[in-house]
């Protein structure tokens, strides 16, 4: 049984890491979606919140889970037995940095593989900076986001 984990920050989800979910849910047996309990980050939503709006736009793959995490992603991936790191690239900028957490966790533990999916082009130029970029002056993230969250985001810069 192939267990994978798609790490990240979705802060928010967008439809670029939605591709990603259902192309990577499509190739493993299982797939966590693991939210990073980044409390040093200042994120934007909560992390009840992330899981939760991951939840709603993946409800209808059975093969997919969500969850958070704190600490190492290793020591995460040790305690529910996966194997398999899913990360998106979407343009050469994200290589050096995705390389060298691929082969520090490798090195962690040479039972990891990361998996690399080149972005959808329709998304490359999208990332969760670009949505909350747009949203705090306003501006359309209809093309970025699932209708239903577009106003949870913009409620989050109405008093700011
Ligand atoms: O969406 P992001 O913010 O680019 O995701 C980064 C993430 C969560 C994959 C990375 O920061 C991570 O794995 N953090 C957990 C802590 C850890 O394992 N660090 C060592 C590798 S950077």
């Amino acid at each position: 049984m192939k267990k994978a984990i798609y790490p990240g920050s979705f802060d928010p989800v967008t439809f670029g890491h939605m591709d990603i979910i259902t192309r990577s849910a499509k190739i493993v047996d299982e797939l966590v979606v693991g939210v990073l309990n980044n409390s040093a980050k200042n994120s934007l939503f909560s992390l009840e919140e992330r899981v939760s709006m991951i939840k709603e736009m993946t409800k209808d793959i059975p093969n997919v889970k969500v969850a958070s995490f704190d600490g190492l992603l290793v020591d995460y991936m040790n305690e529910i037995g996966a194997t398999i790191i899913i990360r998106g690239l979407r343009a050469v900028t994200d290589f050096e940095y995705e390389l060298q957490i691929a082969q520090a966790n490798h090195v962690q533990n040479e039972e990891i593989e990361t998996i690399f999916l080149t972005t959808d082009l329709k998304y490359s130029y999208l990332s969760s900076t670009i949505v909350k970029e747009f949203a705090s002056y306003g501006g359309d993230i209809s093309k970025f986001v699932p209708e239903c969250f577009i106003d949870r985001i913009y409620d989050k810069y109405k008093d700011k």
